[in-house]
Protein backbone atom coordinates (compact mmCIF):
# COMPACT_ATOMS: atom_id res chain seq x y z
CA UNK A 1 0.00 0.00 0.00
CA UNK A 2 1.31 3.67 -1.44
CA UNK A 3 0.12 6.47 1.61
CA UNK A 4 0.94 10.06 0.94
CA UNK A 5 0.63 11.62 4.40
CA UNK A 6 0.11 15.44 5.16
CA UNK A 7 0.90 16.85 8.26
CA UNK A 8 -0.01 20.55 9.71
CA UNK A 9 -0.78 20.56 13.44
CA UNK A 10 1.35 23.28 13.88
CA UNK A 11 3.86 25.35 11.90
CA UNK A 12 5.49 22.57 9.73
CA UNK A 13 3.56 21.22 6.49
CA UNK A 14 4.98 18.21 6.23
CA UNK A 15 4.43 15.93 2.72
CA UNK A 16 5.55 12.71 2.45
CA UNK A 17 5.01 9.19 0.48
CA UNK A 18 5.23 5.53 2.26
CA UNK A 19 5.34 2.49 0.75
CA UNK A 20 4.48 -0.37 2.97
CA UNK A 21 6.92 -2.60 1.06
CA UNK A 22 9.34 -0.15 0.07
CA UNK A 23 9.87 2.10 2.64
CA UNK A 24 10.34 6.08 2.45
CA UNK A 25 9.37 7.10 -1.04
CA UNK A 26 9.95 11.02 -0.32
CA UNK A 27 9.37 13.45 2.13
CA UNK A 28 9.33 17.10 2.09
CA UNK A 29 8.71 19.59 5.10
CA UNK A 30 8.52 23.21 5.35
CA UNK A 31 9.36 24.94 8.79
CA UNK A 32 7.34 28.38 9.04
CA UNK A 33 9.87 29.17 12.27
CA UNK A 34 10.85 32.22 10.54
CA UNK A 35 7.81 33.89 10.17
CA UNK A 36 6.86 33.12 13.48
CA UNK A 37 10.36 33.98 15.19
CA UNK A 38 9.10 37.84 15.40
CA UNK A 39 5.81 37.08 17.72
CA UNK A 40 8.04 34.82 20.29
CA UNK A 41 5.64 31.57 19.27
CA UNK A 42 3.31 30.22 16.72
CA UNK A 43 0.69 32.93 16.11
CA UNK A 44 -2.13 30.04 14.73
CA UNK A 45 -3.96 32.58 11.99
CA UNK A 46 -0.78 33.00 10.31
CA UNK A 47 0.16 28.94 10.64
CA UNK A 48 -2.93 28.56 8.73
CA UNK A 49 -2.58 30.61 5.51
CA UNK A 50 0.82 29.42 5.45
CA UNK A 51 -0.12 25.61 5.48
CA UNK A 52 -2.81 27.15 2.77
CA UNK A 53 0.28 28.57 0.29
CA UNK A 54 2.28 25.13 1.08
CA UNK A 55 0.23 22.32 0.79
CA UNK A 56 -0.23 21.94 -3.03
CA UNK A 57 3.34 22.68 -4.02
CA UNK A 58 4.71 20.20 -1.52
CA UNK A 59 2.45 17.31 -2.42
CA UNK A 60 3.34 18.08 -6.17
CA UNK A 61 6.53 17.88 -5.41
CA UNK A 62 6.58 14.37 -2.91
CA UNK A 63 4.63 12.67 -5.47
CA UNK A 64 7.57 14.10 -8.31
CA UNK A 65 10.19 12.47 -5.97
CA UNK A 66 8.82 9.55 -5.76
CA UNK A 67 7.71 9.47 -9.65
CA UNK A 68 4.23 8.94 -8.42
CA UNK A 69 0.93 10.10 -10.16
CA UNK A 70 -2.58 9.93 -8.87
CA UNK A 71 -3.18 6.71 -9.86
CA UNK A 72 0.02 5.62 -7.88
CA UNK A 73 -1.44 6.45 -4.70
CA UNK A 74 -3.59 4.42 -2.51
CA UNK A 75 -4.66 6.38 0.44
CA UNK A 76 -4.16 9.12 2.00
CA UNK A 77 -3.44 10.21 5.31
CA UNK A 78 -3.36 13.64 7.18
CA UNK A 79 -3.28 14.61 11.22
CA UNK A 80 -6.71 14.94 12.57
CA UNK A 81 -5.20 16.46 15.68
CA UNK A 82 -4.38 16.92 18.37
CA UNK A 83 -2.99 20.76 17.39
CA UNK A 84 -4.01 24.64 16.26
CA UNK A 85 -7.89 23.88 15.15
CA UNK A 86 -7.53 25.99 11.43
CA UNK A 87 -4.18 24.20 10.58
CA UNK A 88 -5.24 21.04 11.20
CA UNK A 89 -8.20 22.05 8.91
CA UNK A 90 -6.61 22.98 6.19
CA UNK A 91 -4.55 19.40 6.62
CA UNK A 92 -8.00 17.42 6.59
CA UNK A 93 -9.38 19.58 4.16
CA UNK A 94 -6.71 19.24 1.34
CA UNK A 95 -6.39 15.25 2.21
CA UNK A 96 -10.21 15.27 2.13
CA UNK A 97 -10.26 16.83 -1.42
CA UNK A 98 -7.01 14.87 -3.29
CA UNK A 99 -9.25 11.85 -1.53
CA UNK A 100 -12.33 12.85 -3.49
CA UNK A 101 -10.60 13.78 -6.73
CA UNK A 102 -8.48 11.19 -7.02
CA UNK A 103 -11.30 8.16 -5.64
CA UNK A 104 -8.94 6.87 -2.81
CA UNK A 105 -9.53 6.07 1.24
CA UNK A 106 -8.42 8.44 3.50
CA UNK A 107 -7.86 8.24 6.91
CA UNK A 108 -7.39 10.64 10.15
CA UNK A 109 -4.51 10.23 12.00
CA UNK A 110 -3.33 10.82 15.44
CA UNK A 111 -0.45 13.62 15.67
CA UNK A 112 1.01 11.56 18.90
CA UNK A 113 0.90 8.17 17.61
CA UNK A 114 2.69 9.65 14.29
CA UNK A 115 5.80 10.86 16.87
CA UNK A 116 5.26 7.35 18.53
CA UNK A 117 6.04 5.57 15.54
CA UNK A 118 8.13 7.70 13.61
CA UNK A 119 11.29 5.30 15.22
CA UNK A 120 9.76 2.41 12.83
CA UNK A 121 11.18 4.63 10.28
CA UNK A 122 14.91 3.64 11.26
CA UNK A 123 17.03 1.15 9.93
CA UNK A 124 16.76 -0.68 13.17
CA UNK A 125 12.64 -0.07 14.28
CA UNK A 126 12.19 -1.25 17.65
CA UNK A 127 9.90 -4.43 18.24
CA UNK A 128 7.02 -4.46 20.50
CA UNK A 129 6.27 -4.18 23.41
CA UNK A 130 8.21 -1.27 24.44
CA UNK A 131 7.81 1.71 26.40
CA UNK A 132 7.72 5.34 25.10
CA UNK A 133 8.25 8.50 26.26
CA UNK A 134 6.73 11.18 23.99
CA UNK A 135 8.43 14.20 24.96
CA UNK A 136 7.35 17.39 22.66
CA UNK A 137 5.74 20.72 22.85
CA UNK A 138 2.48 19.79 23.75
CA UNK A 139 2.92 16.64 25.60
CA UNK A 140 5.09 14.28 27.72
CA UNK A 141 4.01 11.22 28.54
CA UNK A 142 5.27 7.55 29.58
CA UNK A 143 3.18 5.12 27.63
CA UNK A 144 3.13 1.07 27.69
CA UNK A 145 3.02 0.09 23.66
CA UNK A 146 2.17 -3.55 23.02
CA UNK A 147 1.17 -2.89 19.38
CA UNK A 148 -0.62 -0.39 17.17
CA UNK A 149 -3.20 1.31 19.02
CA UNK A 150 -2.25 -0.49 21.62
CA UNK A 151 -1.27 2.10 24.43
CA UNK A 152 -1.73 2.41 27.88
CA UNK A 153 -0.99 5.30 29.86
CA UNK A 154 1.48 4.95 32.65
CA UNK A 155 2.10 8.67 33.23
CA UNK A 156 2.12 12.47 32.05
CA UNK A 157 3.14 15.58 32.81
CA UNK A 158 0.02 17.01 34.73
CA UNK A 159 1.06 20.98 33.55
CA UNK A 160 3.59 22.16 31.24
CA UNK A 161 5.25 19.79 28.35
CA UNK A 162 8.79 19.59 28.55
CA UNK A 163 9.09 21.31 25.42
CA UNK A 164 7.23 24.11 26.57
CA UNK A 165 9.48 24.72 29.71
CA UNK A 166 12.67 24.45 26.93
CA UNK A 167 10.45 27.28 25.06
CA UNK A 168 9.28 29.31 28.14
CA UNK A 169 12.84 29.36 29.44
CA UNK A 170 14.92 29.86 26.64
CA UNK A 171 12.47 32.92 25.80
CA UNK A 172 13.50 33.77 29.68
CA UNK A 173 16.69 33.60 28.62
CA UNK A 174 16.54 35.94 25.78
CA UNK A 175 16.63 33.27 23.01
CA UNK A 176 14.54 32.49 20.25
CA UNK A 177 11.36 30.32 19.38
CA UNK A 178 11.13 27.38 19.62
CA UNK A 179 13.74 27.17 22.49
CA UNK A 180 14.55 23.82 22.63
CA UNK A 181 17.76 23.62 20.33
CA UNK A 182 18.96 27.06 21.15
CA UNK A 183 18.77 25.74 25.29
CA UNK A 184 20.75 22.65 23.96
CA UNK A 185 23.15 24.90 21.80
CA UNK A 186 24.18 27.45 24.79
CA UNK A 187 24.23 24.41 27.48
CA UNK A 188 27.44 23.09 24.80
CA UNK A 189 29.56 25.97 26.18
CA UNK A 190 27.91 26.13 30.31
CA UNK A 191 30.12 25.26 33.49
CA UNK A 192 28.12 22.40 35.26
CA UNK A 193 26.88 22.86 38.51
CA UNK A 194 26.64 26.55 38.90
CA UNK A 195 23.21 26.24 39.89
CA UNK A 196 21.29 23.40 41.38
CA UNK A 197 17.88 22.99 39.68
CA UNK A 198 15.30 20.84 41.29
CA UNK A 199 14.01 17.64 39.65
CA UNK A 200 10.24 17.75 40.25
CA UNK A 201 7.93 14.62 41.47
CA UNK A 202 11.15 12.45 41.42
CA UNK A 203 11.07 11.56 45.26
CA UNK A 204 7.90 10.77 45.21
CA UNK A 205 6.49 7.39 43.66
CA UNK A 206 4.50 7.58 40.39
CA UNK A 207 5.12 8.15 36.60
CA UNK A 208 3.58 11.59 35.88
CA UNK A 209 5.92 14.80 35.64
CA UNK A 210 6.02 18.79 36.49
CA UNK A 211 7.48 20.86 34.69
CA UNK A 212 5.95 24.71 35.42
CA UNK A 213 8.02 24.95 38.49
CA UNK A 214 11.45 24.55 36.81
CA UNK A 215 10.34 27.32 34.39
CA UNK A 216 9.66 29.85 37.79
CA UNK A 217 12.81 27.91 38.81
CA UNK A 218 14.38 29.61 36.16
CA UNK A 219 13.00 33.25 36.48
CA UNK A 220 13.76 33.47 39.64
CA UNK A 221 17.63 31.97 38.86
CA UNK A 222 18.01 34.87 36.24
CA UNK A 223 16.78 37.71 38.13
CA UNK A 224 18.59 37.04 41.18
CA UNK A 225 21.96 36.77 38.14
CA UNK A 226 20.97 40.14 36.63
CA UNK A 227 20.75 41.63 40.46
CA UNK A 228 24.36 40.45 40.82
CA UNK A 229 25.75 42.09 37.74
CA UNK A 230 26.65 45.45 37.50
CA UNK A 231 24.72 45.93 34.02
CA UNK A 232 22.18 44.35 35.32
CA UNK A 233 22.30 41.60 32.63
CA UNK A 234 22.95 38.29 31.61
CA UNK A 235 26.36 37.59 30.86
CA UNK A 236 26.65 34.86 27.68
CA UNK A 237 27.99 32.73 30.03
CA UNK A 238 25.13 33.16 32.62
CA UNK A 239 23.24 31.99 29.74
CA UNK A 240 25.00 29.26 29.17
CA UNK A 241 25.37 28.12 32.53
CA UNK A 242 21.20 28.38 33.10
CA UNK A 243 20.92 26.85 30.01
CA UNK A 244 23.07 23.73 30.86
CA UNK A 245 21.33 23.78 34.79
CA UNK A 246 18.27 23.73 33.13
CA UNK A 247 18.52 21.20 30.71
CA UNK A 248 20.71 18.52 33.00
CA UNK A 249 17.19 18.80 35.32
CA UNK A 250 14.88 18.02 32.50
CA UNK A 251 17.16 15.38 31.76
CA UNK A 252 17.40 13.92 35.00
CA UNK A 253 13.77 14.14 35.77
CA UNK A 254 12.68 12.03 32.32
CA UNK A 255 15.66 9.78 32.83
CA UNK A 256 14.87 8.52 36.27
CA UNK A 257 11.00 8.49 35.40
CA UNK A 258 12.20 6.56 32.17
CA UNK A 259 14.10 3.92 34.07
CA UNK A 260 11.27 3.47 36.67
CA UNK A 261 8.71 3.10 33.76
CA UNK A 262 10.69 -0.13 32.65
CA UNK A 263 11.11 -1.30 36.24
CA UNK A 264 7.34 -1.32 36.65
CA UNK A 265 6.63 -2.89 32.83
CA UNK A 266 9.51 -5.43 33.67
CA UNK A 267 10.36 -4.19 29.63
CA UNK A 268 14.34 -3.53 27.94
CA UNK A 269 13.11 -1.14 25.47
CA UNK A 270 12.72 2.52 25.49
CA UNK A 271 11.49 4.71 22.38
CA UNK A 272 11.84 8.30 23.09
CA UNK A 273 10.09 10.49 20.37
CA UNK A 274 8.54 14.22 19.53
CA UNK A 275 10.75 17.15 19.35
CA UNK A 276 12.76 17.26 22.43
CA UNK A 277 13.84 13.46 21.44
CA UNK A 278 16.66 15.39 19.24
CA UNK A 279 18.24 16.43 22.54
CA UNK A 280 21.65 14.98 22.31
CA UNK A 281 21.81 15.23 26.09
CA UNK A 282 18.57 13.48 26.43
CA UNK A 283 19.40 10.69 23.82
CA UNK A 284 23.42 9.98 25.72
CA UNK A 285 22.10 10.11 29.62
CA UNK A 286 19.47 7.54 28.03
CA UNK A 287 21.48 5.44 26.04
CA UNK A 288 23.80 4.88 29.13
CA UNK A 289 21.15 4.32 31.28
CA UNK A 290 19.42 1.29 29.24
CA UNK A 291 22.95 -0.17 28.72
CA UNK A 292 23.34 -0.48 32.56
CA UNK A 293 20.00 -2.49 32.45
CA UNK A 294 20.63 -4.66 29.65
CA UNK A 295 17.80 -2.73 27.34
CA UNK A 296 18.18 -0.35 24.39
CA UNK A 297 17.07 2.86 23.20
CA UNK A 298 15.30 3.95 19.83
CA UNK A 299 14.64 7.22 18.41
CA UNK A 300 14.05 8.55 14.82
CA UNK A 301 16.46 10.92 12.67
CA UNK A 302 16.29 14.26 14.26
CA UNK A 303 14.24 15.89 11.24
CA UNK A 304 11.71 12.98 12.12
CA UNK A 305 12.11 13.83 16.13
CA UNK A 306 10.03 17.37 15.12
CA UNK A 307 7.06 17.47 13.30
CA UNK A 308 6.81 15.40 9.48
CA UNK A 309 5.04 13.96 7.03
CA UNK A 310 6.61 10.82 7.19
CA UNK A 311 5.58 10.07 10.48
CA UNK A 312 1.59 10.37 9.37
CA UNK A 313 2.26 8.65 6.11
CA UNK A 314 3.57 5.48 7.86
CA UNK A 315 1.16 5.55 11.08
CA UNK A 316 -1.84 6.56 8.61
CA UNK A 317 -0.28 3.57 6.41
CA UNK A 318 -0.46 0.79 9.07
CA UNK A 319 -3.75 1.81 10.13
CA UNK A 320 -5.30 1.83 6.71
CA UNK A 321 -3.65 -1.93 6.67
CA UNK A 322 -5.77 -3.17 9.45
CA UNK A 323 -8.70 -1.60 7.36
CA UNK A 324 -9.46 1.58 8.78
CA UNK A 325 -11.37 4.65 6.79
CA UNK A 326 -12.72 7.88 7.34
CA UNK A 327 -15.59 9.09 5.42
CA UNK A 328 -15.28 12.66 3.50
CA UNK A 329 -16.54 14.65 6.42
CA UNK A 330 -14.14 16.96 7.28
CA UNK A 331 -13.79 16.95 11.04
CA UNK A 332 -10.53 17.62 13.06
CA UNK A 333 -9.73 17.49 16.44
CA UNK A 334 -7.73 19.99 18.86
CA UNK A 335 -7.76 18.02 21.60
CA UNK A 336 -7.41 14.51 21.29
CA UNK A 337 -6.40 11.73 23.90
CA UNK A 338 -4.26 9.36 22.58
O1 LIG B 1 7.19 17.36 18.27
P1 LIG B 1 7.37 18.80 18.00
O2 LIG B 1 8.04 19.21 16.74
O3 LIG B 1 5.99 19.55 18.01
C1 LIG B 1 4.95 19.21 18.85
O4 LIG B 1 4.20 18.26 18.53
O5 LIG B 1 4.86 19.88 19.91
O6 LIG B 1 8.15 19.38 19.26
C2 LIG B 1 8.56 20.69 19.33
C3 LIG B 1 9.27 20.89 20.65
C4 LIG B 1 9.58 22.35 20.94
O7 LIG B 1 9.19 22.63 22.27
C5 LIG B 1 11.10 22.43 20.80
O8 LIG B 1 11.69 23.41 21.61
C6 LIG B 1 11.52 21.03 21.21
O9 LIG B 1 10.52 20.19 20.66
N1 LIG B 1 12.85 20.66 20.71
C7 LIG B 1 13.92 20.43 21.52
C8 LIG B 1 15.01 20.13 20.66
N2 LIG B 1 14.57 20.19 19.38
C9 LIG B 1 13.25 20.51 19.43
N3 LIG B 1 14.03 20.44 22.86
C10 LIG B 1 15.25 20.18 23.38
N4 LIG B 1 16.34 19.91 22.64
C11 LIG B 1 16.28 19.87 21.30
N5 LIG B 1 17.38 19.61 20.58
ZN1 LIG C 1 4.60 17.14 17.17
Amino acid sequence: MRVLGIETSCDETGLAIYDSEQGLLSHALYSQIDLHIPYGGVVPELASRDHVRKLLPLTRQVMDEAGCEADDIDAIAYTAGPGLIGALMVGASVAQALALAWGKPSLGVHHMEGHLLAPMLEETPPAFPFVALLVSGGHTQLIEVQGIGEYQMLGESIDDAAGEAFDKSAKMMGLPYPGGPHIARMAEMGIADQYKFPRPMTNRPGLDFSFSGLKTFTLNTIDAEKANNPDGALSEQNIADIALAFQDAVVDTLVIKCKRALQQTGLKKLVIAGGVSANKALRERLEKTLTGMGGDVFYARNEFCTDNGAMIAYAGCQRLLAGQRNDLQISVRPRWPL
